[in-house]
């Protein structure tokens, strides 16, 4: 059904990167095995997927029936049996190096020898994952944007040691997929867009911190005054708060107040019911 030498995918991790993931690659007609730790969080993932066809369906922008796409996913807890056919895995699993290395590890033991291998991650070194194991030049970033079955945008990222035959098929499997594919072949930290976006997050996280200015009023601005689809915390409150308050304390940056606030509280945007706004007993956002 594709055109890639990819049948199998498996994606490690079911969050709101990997069951994005997991549902734009069932869409493009691949088998893939979504994995998490425990069956709560694949079951919720699972959950998602289905609420998010639905509504792809409802207007009309599915091409098979809903049932049709599930079908050709399967969920699994054990990494094993979740990697042991896999032509592609795509790792998105929390940002953290130490989690992340231990999975390449697992990889490299469990998955089989001429797969590729793919971390989804938004900023840690592609290199760096690489070393935990034996096949780095299969190893390779490949980049998501949240929400993945909206954004037509990914990245692919050479680690130092990715060969180029790993890089033009990552390219390809994400060309399948309908989106667009672009190389960053330098692994530096946020590799291009996420170097981009963080003063879009961190600088009015800052202002908010020193109260020179509100979450609504930047929010506000930047959507109304400058044309961007979502303000800066709105934004983060989709990707999690957590996620970029892990990637700045790997790299040692400092971290805006407000937003380890909202960390430490575990209020951690719309998958908590909570962030910079709050969606369970408040408005949600409510700059408009
Ligand atoms: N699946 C299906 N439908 C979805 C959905 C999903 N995952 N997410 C939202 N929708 C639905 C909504 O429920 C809503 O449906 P409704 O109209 O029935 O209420 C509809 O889509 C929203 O549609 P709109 O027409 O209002 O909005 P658009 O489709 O035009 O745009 C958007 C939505 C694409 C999310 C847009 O707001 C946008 O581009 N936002 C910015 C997103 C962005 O920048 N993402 C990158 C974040 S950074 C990142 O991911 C980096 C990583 O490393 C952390």
């Amino acid at each position: 059904m594709t055109d890639t030498n990819i049948g199998q995918v498996s994606v490690l991790g079911a969050g709101n990167m990997g069951h994005g993931i997991t549902e734009v690659a069932a869409i493009a007609g691949y088998d893939v095995t979504m994995r998490d730790v425990e069956e709560d969080l694949v079951a919720d993932g699972y959950e998602d997927i289905k609420w998010s066809l639905e509504k792809l369906a409802e207007k009309d922008h599915l091409d098979e029936s809903v049932d049709e796409v599930l079908g050709r996913i399967d969920t699994a807890v054990e990494l094993e049996p979740a990697v042991a056919d896999a032509d592609l895995v795509i790792e998105a699993a929390p940002e953290r190096m130490d989690l992340k290395k231990d999975i390449f590890g697992d990889l490299d033991a469990f998955a089989p020898d001429d797969a590729l291998l793919a971390s989804n991650t938004s900023s840690l070194s592609i290199t760096e994952m690489a070393t935990a194991t034996s096949r780095p030049e299969d190893v390779v970033g490949m980049h998501f944007f949240n929400p993945p079955v909206k954004m037509n945008l990914v990245e692919v990222i050479y680690g130092e040691e990715t060969s180029d035959e790993t890089a033009e098929a990552a390219y390809e499997f994400v060309e399948s997929l309908d989106k667009t594919p672009i190389y960053v072949r330098k692994d530096v930290h946020g590799f291009v867009v996420n170097t981009v976006l963080g003063p879009f997050i961190d600088e009015p996280a800052w202002m908010v911190s020193n109260e020179e200015a509100t979450i609504r009023e930047a929010d506000a601005a930047m959507v109304h005054r400058r044309g961007y689809p979502m303000g800066p915390f709105e934004l983060v409150d989709l990707s999690g708060i957590d996620v970029g308050y892990h990637v700045r304390t790997e790299a040692g940056r400092p971290i805006p107040p407000i937003m380890k606030e909202k960390v430490e509280a575990d209020e951690l945007g719309r998958k908590t019911g909570r962030g910079y706004y709050d969606y369970e007993n408040g408005d949600g956002v409510d700059y408009e």
